[in-house]
């Protein structure tokens, strides 16, 4: 291995390509695909998706969608520390949603979700949770951590039910939204 090569292993701090595809018979999480484009952007401008999930950006396009796969979500599956990644109908393959790992060392990560307002209402987060969990168990992490505002009841009873446990009381932090809002912190043992 050349230094550059070398340095640049040292940096990687995980391989997700090695735990994906993975599916459970009904839902996949996978890499995402140009095909999802579409479906992401619109995804985006759910109401619930833009208040409770972590979008760096403002607005999303399917041509921002695009650009961001070749660009920050390539870059960030080959250094190993961020993942966005689509939840997928395994029979289909067409995108349910999205779920994300940050914030990502040797040990642990954290996880932010959403599903398509159309697709809602089937639990298809906790599948999709349960595979996070799984993707994590193959990189060898320790634990997954999450945060949900206090008033998103349904992210709340979701992590609950896959065996997250709630760290603590509600505290007054950021939420993605950018207001402060009281914020609950779970935490998984792989
Ligand atoms: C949170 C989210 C991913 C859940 O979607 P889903 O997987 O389709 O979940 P479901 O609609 O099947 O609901 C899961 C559970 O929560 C319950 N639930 C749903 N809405 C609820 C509400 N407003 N109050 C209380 N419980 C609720 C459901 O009854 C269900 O419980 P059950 O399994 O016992 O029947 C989805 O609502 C979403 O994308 N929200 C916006 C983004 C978001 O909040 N992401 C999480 C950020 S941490």
């Amino acid at each position: 291995m050349n230094k550059k090569a070398a340095k640049h292993s040292e940096c990687k701090i995980q391989n997700f390509l090695k735990a994906l595809p993975i599916s459970d018979g009904a839902v996949a999480v996978r890499v995402m695909s140009h095909a999802d484009a579409e479906a992401y952007a619109s995804g985006t401008d759910d109401a619930l998706v833009r208040r409770f999930a972590h979008l760096p950006l403002e607005k999303y396009t399917p041509q921002v969608v695009h650009d961001l796969i070749k660009g920050a979500i390539a870059d960030g599956l080959r250094d190993g520390t961020l993942a966005v990644l689509t939840i997928s109908d395994a029979s289909s393959d067409s995108f349910l949603g999205s779920l994300v790992f940050f914030d990502v060392t040797s040990d642990d990560a954290e996880i932010g979700y959403w599903v398509a307002p159309e697709h809602r209402g089937r639990r298809v987060s906790g599948r999709a949770l349960m595979l996070a969990m799984e993707i994590g168990r193959k990189l060898g992490l320790k634990k997954l951590r999450a945060r949900t505002v206090q008033n998103n009841p349904a992210s709340g009873k979701v992590l609950l039910d896959v065996g997250f446990e709630q760290i603590g009381n509600p505290l007054p932090q950021v939420a993605p939204s950018g207001k402060t809002e009281m914020s609950v912190n779970y935490l998984v043992e792989l």
